[in-house]
């Protein structure tokens, strides 16, 4: 299945079984807005515990809260998000499309360089196993050529975003040639900055001065708190407060599915460290969260640093995690040295002081933050589209297997009575009943057993149970691995335990120490 098919067959496969759907479809749904079925809402939790606990329970100085999603308008002058939480947008005049500047340049940057790359995997695959990759990419004039002019187009670019210079933003647009995807017209407008800010109005008047806005990130409700908590929990510097929650943002160009939403879930968390300490920080969070994500056993190669082009004029680090999503890599994840920037801006614009004063040297001081966000739409849409595949099977048939982490499956045990009689469905529902207590099982007796066995590798459910006529006798059943389908007879007995070992969220969070 080429990339373009997979994206296709994800959305509709979530649709099928009940991950996603669009948002008010009776009415031809929303643009960018999506709802989680039944399904989808069980991985989403899943997911979303997973990083809490990692966070907050295996870390003893972080702590989570819940702030609420208004918040005063001020906050958001301070953050600077009123002034330049801006988009760069161009409009195409024969499509009438609108899109953002930089996505347009840096997609085609990502072109030539896959020129570069296809150009080597050729010569990989002519040459074989004596082929030396670093000398051919130094040394081949085509290869360089292409390194060379995609250097030059993000050097220029880097420079206009420095800058501020949207004119010359909408030259390398031109220069470069790049066409509208639907009209396939150089017919361009001029680049223009767009606040990405939903606002609506507190009370009934609606009036500027009651103008609220949807909160853009969550991280402000942790800085705005961050000296309650610490007084509070008697927090020791360096400590950390995490946050999950709703975020909004106006997404003009709104795309590829769940990947960049209008409301979508962000998973923050904000750490406060002394001055100077910060790039130490700032590494140890890079190197634990790639850590968390390789935990998803997708393999080395699914993720990758990328440094930050610009740097914001108030952080002095910054970098995604990319993952390899069916569109190419794509940030799923920003590490941030963010200094003392947005404490700083909250004492100056609240008049109140957010000083720590810090017992072992014996001075008061501003902290510094390090801040780690995720995306939680995103991490699902890589989790689901890493874990969807066609499978062939010895026989020569198919199935549809989403080999999802066993821990983070929305079902963890179907319990299949082979026939829906002689006492079978009755066994199956005790089986349930002891189970349900730690994980999420269901119980289902209608079709052949195959297609229920199908229908449950489909979805991602680790283990299908059987409980047939033996059962009934010996109190024993058929423990089916969804991934390779080996089926044992095991102790009704045996089965929590297996499970806590193998699909608890504390197996996986065992592979973090
Ligand atoms: N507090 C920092 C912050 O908000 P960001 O890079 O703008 O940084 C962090 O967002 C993460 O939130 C991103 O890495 C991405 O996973 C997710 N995210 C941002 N905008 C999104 C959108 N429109 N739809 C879905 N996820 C989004």
């Amino acid at each position: 299945m080429n990339p373009e098919e997979l994206f296709k067959n994800i959305i509709s496969h979530s649709k099928e079984y009940g991950f996603i759907f669009q948002s008010s479809e009776i009415y031809d749904g929303l643009s960018s807005v999506y709802d989680y079925g039944q399904l989808g809402a069980e991985l989403k939790k899943n997911l979303r515990d997973y990083w809490w606990k990692s966070m907050v329970q295996m870390h003893q100085n972080i702590v989570g809260i819940d702030a609420a999603i208004f918040m005063h308008p001020t906050t958001w002058k301070a953050s600077g998000h009123v002034d330049a939480f801006n988009d760069p947008l161009i409009d195409n005049k024969d499509s009438k499309k609108r899109y953002r500047a930089d996505v347009l340049i840096e997609d085609h940057m990502a072109k030539i360089m896959a020129k570069a790359d296809k150009e080597v995997e050729k010569a990989k695959n002519k040459f074989g196993e004596t082929f030396d990759e670093a000398l051919y990419r130094s040394t081949n004039p085509r290869v360089l050529e292409n390194i060379n002019k995609a250097n030059a187009i993000e050097a220029r670019f880097k420079q206009a975003l420095e800058d501020n210079n949207l004119e010359e933003v909408r030259q390398i647009i031109i220069d470069c040639e790049i066409v509208c995807p639907i009209s396939g017209t150089k017919n361009w407008t001029e680049v223009r900055q767009f606040n990405l800010m939903f606002s609506t109005q507190i009370g009934s008047v609606s009036e500027e001065a009651n103008t609220v806005y949807l909160r853009p990130e969550t991280a402000q409700g942790i800085f705005v708190n961050y000296l309650n908590v610490q007084k509070t929990g008697r927090m020791k510097i360096p400590f950390g407060i995490a946050q999950t929650g709703k975020a909004f943002r106006n997404e003009i160009v709104a795309r590829q599915f769940i990947f960049r939403m209008r409301e979508f879930e962000q998973m923050e968390m904000q750490f406060f460290v002394r001055p100077g300490t910060e790039i130490e920080w700032y590494n140890y969070w890079k190197e634990t969260r790639i850590k968390w994500h390789r935990t998803f056993g997708f393999g080395d190669n699914k993720h990758r640093f990328h440094d930050h082009l610009k740097l914001a004029h108030y952080a002095n680090a910054a970098c995604d995690i990319e993952f390899n999503f069916p569109f190419g890599f794509k940030e799923l994840e920003g590490i941030h040295s963010r200094s003392d920037f947005d404490l700083k801006q909250h004492e100056q614009f609240s008049g109140k002081k957010l000083q720590y004063f810090d017992a072992e040297l014996n001075e008061s001081y501003v902290p510094y933050v390090v801040e780690t966000s995720i995306g939680l739409d995103r991490l699902f849409l890589a989790v689901y589209s890493e874990s969807l595949k066609e499978e062939t099977l010895a026989d020569g048939s198919t199935r549809t297997l989403m080999s999802l982490p066993f821990a983070l499956a929305p079902v963890k045990a179907a319990i299949l009575p082979l026939v829906n009689k002689d006492g079978l469905p009755e066994k199956a529902d005790e089986i349930v009943n002891l189970l349900k207590y730690d994980f999420n099982v269901t119980t289902e007796a209608k079709d052949a057993i195959g297609k229920r066995y199908r229908r449950n590798d489909a979805i991602g459910t680790p283990y299908c149970i059987t409980v047939d006529y033996d059962t009934m006798e010996n109190n024993t059943v058929t423990l089916r691995n969804r991934d390779t389908m080996e089926q044992q007879r095991v102790a009704i007995s045996e089965l929590k335990g297996i499970m806590d070992q193998t699909a608890s969220l504390s197996s996986l969070l065992k592979q973090l120490d």
